[in-house]
């Protein structure tokens, strides 16, 4: 299990990432229960903002003990949740799957292409990953962009990998090496980053 984090932010030049609360959820179910966002996740969402409430209010305490990191997405210059970002290491404690989403109204200002380069920071800079990856729906095209504007590159596709509204999708696999993102980002250094790790870890 990669380690706990006490407080996380990650300061870039247009978002700010930061820990997500249970104060979030009202921002979050607003934006989440939009088919232009669900409909890309493989996630069906959630049923009410009770319930993604209480998810947050449970994943404020696996960040602290390093079973997920749940990680919000604000610009710099006002707070409010735009979206969310979540490094996971469901495989190995050195491989960061990468999952986001976006409220429709913050699409295609360059947030989640921050985000991303913010969260390869945090997962190889500080969390020693030797690999980050993601998967995406093959329409999504956008998300596909995001990675490849950070470097990743598309691996290939699994086919029928997702059982998703009665029909099964293909997605991309795209993944970022540690020595392809030494090469490109290791002196990149955010504009703020203030990152606690869990005392005893
Ligand atoms: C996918 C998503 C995260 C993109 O976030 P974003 O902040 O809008 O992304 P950015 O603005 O950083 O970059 C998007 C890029 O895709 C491009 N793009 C957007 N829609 C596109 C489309 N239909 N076809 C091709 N390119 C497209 C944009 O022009 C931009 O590229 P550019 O910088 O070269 O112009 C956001 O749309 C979202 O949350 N969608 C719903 C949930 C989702 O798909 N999550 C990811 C699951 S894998």
């Amino acid at each position: 299990m990669p380690v706990g984090l006490e407080h996380i932010e990650l300061v870039g030049e247009r978002v700010r990432l930061r820990p997500i609360k249970e104060s979030d959820a009202a921002d979050a179910y607003r934006l989440l229960v939009d088919d232009a966002v669900l409909s890309n996740l493989v996630w069906d969402g959630p049923t009410s903002e009770a319930e993604i409430a209480e998810a947050y209010d449970r994943l404020e305490g696996e960040l602290k003990s390093g079973e997920s990191y749940s990680i919000a997405i604000e610009r710099v210059d006002a707070s409010g949740l735009l979206g969310c970002i979540n490094p996971r290491f469901p495989r190995h404690p050195r491989q960061a799957e990468i999952g986001y989403w976006l409220g429709v109204p913050y699409w295609n200002q360059g947030y989640m292409t921050e985000a991303v380069r913010l969260v390869c920071h945090l997962s190889f800079k500080h969390l020693d990953a030797a690999r980050a990856y993601a998967t995406v729906f093959t329409s999504n095209v956008a998300s596909r962009k995001v990675l490849e504007k950070n470097g990743f590159s598309v691996d290939g596709t699994l086919r029928s990998h997702v059982f998703k509204r009665g029909e099964w999708r293909d997605e991309w696999f795209l993944s970022l090496l540690r020595s392809e993102w030494e090469v490109r980002e290791e002196r990149y250094t955010p504009r703020h980053e203030n990152i606690v790790f869990t005392r005893g870890e």
